[in-house]
């Protein structure tokens, strides 16, 4: 799969991005990720990418003129991360962009990007939430790291990547690890019991629990609780 992220700081996401999973998808040879520098296309010698809103408004806005905008040369698709509007990303959109051969993130800066690059050279915008950030890189990160770990191969089993939160509409069961007894918080003892069975049935029952006391909406979502789910939480305890 290839990414090109577009960028007036190509070294924030080049670093981040060469970290970890998907620093290691990229030398594998899972991810071509190219992180371009805006300011590499500028056409005057303060390397200008921006401009002031036309009509009277605070701030500065990214030029689709200062820098030849490369979206139309290195993008199959291309997605401006946007401030309040745009689609929200989910692990819905992060599936569908990992399903795809490849896509490009704009990074938008100052008061956002000139309308007519939004409108004519990108495909979408993405807002990571309904929190204004300063840029669009992190917001790119965010959806970097989310695709990255569906491509095949990239988290080692086809199948870890979404054996998590929300792959099922669900929280994610709480997670233990050894000691046995940590200054006398102990592991539940269903998951040292090695009952393969009754660990999932517990594993299931935490999961929609906490999926009800945090997000009663993703339970919404599925239509509410089966019978079959009411069953298992009448009869697991809660994780205490
Ligand atoms: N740029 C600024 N805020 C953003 C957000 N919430 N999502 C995506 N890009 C952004």
């Amino acid at each position: 799969m290839r990414i090109d992220v577009l960028t007036i700081f190509p070294a924030m996401v080049d670093r981040f991005a060469s970290e970890s999973l998907l620093g290691r998808a990229r030398r594998a040879g899972l991810l071509d990720l190219r992180v371009h520098d805006l300011r590499d296309v500028t056409t005057d010698v303060h390397r200008t990418v921006d401009d002031t809103p036309s009509g009277a408004a605070p701030g500065w806005c990214s030029s689709p003129s200062r820098s030849s905008p490369p979206s139309r040369r290195c993008s199959p698709s291309t997605a401006a991360p946007a401030r309040s509007r745009g689609r929200r990303f989910d692990q819905a959109l992060a599936r569908e962009l990992a399903g795809s051969d490849g896509f490009s993130l704009l990074c938008g800066r100052y008061e956002g990007v000139d309308e007519r690059v939004r409108r004519h050279l990108c495909d979408g915008e993405v807002s990571i939430g309904d929190v204004v950030l300063a840029g669009g890189e992190v917001a790119a990160m965010v959806v970097l790291e989310a695709v990255g770990r569906l491509v095949p191969g990239v988290m080692g089993n086809a199948a870890s990547g979404e054996d998590e939160s929300f792959s099922d509409g669900l929280l994610e069961y709480p997670q233990y690890t050894k000691p046995a007894d940590f200054r006398g918080f102990t592991v539940p003892e269903v998951l040292r019991s090695g009952d393969h069975a009754r660990i999932a049935r517990w594993r299931q029952a935490q999961s929609l629990r906490r999926t009800l006391a945090e997000r009663p909406d993703l339970v919404e979502a599925r239509g509410g609780l089966t019978a079959g789910e009411q069953a298992l939480l009448d009869e697991v305890p809660p994780d205490p």
